[in-house]
């Protein structure tokens, strides 16, 4: 199963970030996006970051202009027709990721693998929603995805095996490293990470500790690059709640409740850097 050509549905924060992994590593990448404006937003962010890359001489102009004439703009998702694999990182949302996941089954080739960049939603159901479950798989990066290393790599309840090779080949080409997981809400990344995070807000609700002193603890005391809720500032309130609320609804257990807080934040609209504010505030 040859991968040559990528379309990455989505062109915000994740999915602007892979396809900038994937233009560095020599794939032709359709960006798409419901409108033009917000795919040129994506590409400004990974101009961005190659400049940089050339600032600190770990790459050349010529190499930076390689890597941007890889990238085809796309506002339709009829370009799926030209891709090997098409990567959706759209919004977290099961309805909407079934409507793309049913149009790209139309759109793509036949021989194509359809992938989700989900942090926590079912893949086989996903895979449901087309007629080629066997070709659906979760490629889960993480953020700052030109930085982190894992792609968490999620295998539907009818992946092939041959699927689950192609991508973990191709995430290697990307310089990173797959870890297979089976598909259960939250998988491990955020099954683990997310009540990490939830605990840290019950903390703060109740009064144990100032924020700073929480993320100090953390930070300090566990070797954790960014305190609990710093990080879940830098992801995003409304993606950390939204988290939780598919933990705790694929478990019912109820030690997946997310903290009232961090509903009063998101309904505040307090959703963290992106919004200027979150448990700090950002100039
Ligand atoms: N895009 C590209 N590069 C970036 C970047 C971005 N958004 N942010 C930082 N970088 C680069 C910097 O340019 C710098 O590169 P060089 O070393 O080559 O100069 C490097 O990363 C380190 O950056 P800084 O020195 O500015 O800051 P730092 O040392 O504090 O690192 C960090 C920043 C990498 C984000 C670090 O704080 C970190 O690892 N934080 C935790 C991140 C994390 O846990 N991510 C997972 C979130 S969960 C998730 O993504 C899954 C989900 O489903 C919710």
């Amino acid at each position: 199963m040859q991968i040559e050509k990528v379309m990455v549905v989505g062109a915000g924060q994740m999915g602007s970030g892979i396809a900038q992994v994937c233009a560095q590593a020599g794939y032709q990448v359709y960006l798409n996006d419901l409108k033009e404006d917000i795919v040129e937003k994506g590409l400004e962010v990974i101009r961005k970051n190659l400049n940089r890359q050339v600032q600190k001489e770990r790459m050349n102009e010529d190499e930076k202009e390689g890597i941007l004439a890889r990238f085809i703009k796309s506002t339709d998702l009829k370009d799926a027709g030209n891709a090997d694999i098409v990567i959706e990182a759209a919004v977290e949302n099961l309805k909407i990721k079934m409507k793309i996941f049913e149009e790209l089954d139309q759109y793509a080739p036949e021989h194509a693998i359809l992938a989700t960049n989900t942090s926590s939603l079912p893949i086989t159901e996903m895979a449901a929603a087309t007629k080629r479950p066997e070709k659906v798989i979760g490629m889960h990066f993480m953020n700052p995805v030109p930085v982190m290393k894992l792609v968490e790599i999620i295998r539907g309840l009818a992946t092939e095996d041959e699927v689950y090779q192609a991508v973990e080949e191709m995430t290697e080409r990307l310089k990173k490293v797959p870890v297979e997981v089976n598909d259960f809400p939250g998988f491990v990344s955020n099954r683990v990470l997310m009540p990490m995070i939830n605990e840290a807000v019950y903390t703060l609700y109740e009064g144990v500790a100032t924020k700073e002193a929480i993320d100090e603890v953390m930070k300090l005391g566990m070797n954790h690059p960014m305190g609990p809720l710093t990080l879940a500032d830098f992801i995003g309130l409304d993606t950390c709640l939204y988290i939780m609320e598919t933990l705790h609804e694929g478990f019912g257990d109820d030690k997946y409740r997310p903290c009232p807080l961090l509903r009063k934040y998101v309904k505040a609209g307090w959703l963290g850097k992106k919004s200027g504010r979150g448990f700090y505030e950002y100039v």
